[in-house]
């Protein structure tokens, strides 16, 4: 299968098969980041741009130790001390930047849709690292990747993702992945940051694959693994919950849910936590959670996607 992919825009266009050759890729890749010189000569030469127009930690560092672990070159642009201060469009600073030399970029943006406005307009391929509500493809990949190593499988789990569902591109791209590879989806939250009923039918990719449920014990009831979110505020139009005190009461996670997960079952959060209100500080001590383990499989995913992208490597070789 020759599967040249040009860019990666949302988890929605991809296919289990197109999905299954990242997560190859970033398993053969992952051993360079514990040799004693972490770096490869790969992708040396090219400049690697990341536009970030919102705060980031994970993604944006992860994507930068990737680009330096395979010799990349990087230009990190915030959008302060840029001409965007000055009314410069994003388009006109895709344009400057490709003829700077940019040969990728990876964009973060609060507008829905930005990723795929810049790669219908940029000559060189654009990475999706979350943009508003919609999509974060490769936070789904690293989700995958890390349920793959710690359960071994992906198909046939019960994933339950749990917090601001409407809200979160977390949620979106991982509620497509895992019914991707085989998995059932159940979300739950205050009925005000679940899907409305309408955009159900777009969830459910698969038959019984993706259930929203209006009690938090329904979805974490046998699951396999557990993802919680953080309560988006900054993306809320309104007043949606009356406290985190509240939601914390009915929604957070506490070791009384142990008892409802099946005994191998992982603990997942994409980042940032907000300890006592999704997650209650005490299940920080339990080695179910695998939260660092996500940020690390996060580097090696987003080395994949870098290589993948810039040279249609399929990962069979070894990387020297
Ligand atoms: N998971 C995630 O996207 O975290 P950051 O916002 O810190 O990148």
């Amino acid at each position: 299968m020759d599967l040249r992919i040009k860019q990666l825009l949302d988890i929605a266009s991809f296919s289990k098969e197109e999905i299954e050759e990242f997560l190859n890729l970033a398993e053969n890749l992952k051993e360079i980041l514990y040799r004693p010189i972490p770096k490869v000569p790969t992708l040396r030469g090219k400049l690697i741009v990341h536009l970030f127009y919102e705060p980031s930690t994970r993604t944006r560092f992860s994507f930068e130790k990737a680009a330096k672990t395979l010799s990349a070159d990087t230009l990190t642009f915030t959008g302060k001390g840029t001409s965007i201060e000055k009314g410069e469009t994003l388009l006109d600073t895709i344009k400057n930047l490709e003829a700077i030399g940019a040969n990728l970029f990876v964009i973060r943006h609060p507008m829905a849709g930005a990723p795929h406005f810049i790669a219908k307009y940029s000559k060189v391929p654009v990475v999706n690292a979350g943009d508003g509500t919609h999509e974060h493809p490769t936070q789904a990949l690293l989700d995958l990747l890390t349920v793959k190593e710690k359960l071994n499988t992906l198909s046939d789990l019960k994933v339950a993702i749990i917090g601001d569902i409407k809200h979160s591109r977390v949620a979106h791209s991982d509620i497509l992945a895992f019914q991707k590879m085989g998995s059932n989806v159940y979300v739950a939250g205050p009925a005000q940051l679940l899907p409305d009923p309408k955009e159900e039918d777009y969830y459910k990719i698969s038959k019984n694959g993706f259930k929203v449920c209006y009690k938090l014990e329904e979805a974490l009831r046998d699951a396999d693994v557990i993802i919680t979110l953080r309560i988006q505020k900054e993306r809320h139009e309104e007043v949606l919950i009356p406290s985190f005190l509240e939601y914390h009461e009915f929604f957070g996670l506490k070791p009384k849910h142990l008892e409802l997960i099946k005994d191998k079952a992982i603990l997942m959060h994409p980042g940032p936590i907000n300890w006592g209100v999704e997650l209650a500080y005490e299940m920080e001590k339990y080695p179910f959670q695998v939260i660092l383990d996500q940020v690390e499989n996060g580097v090696a995913i987003r080395m994949a996607v870098l290589l993948k992208l810039l040279t249609n490597e399929k990962g069979y070789e070894s990387f020297n």
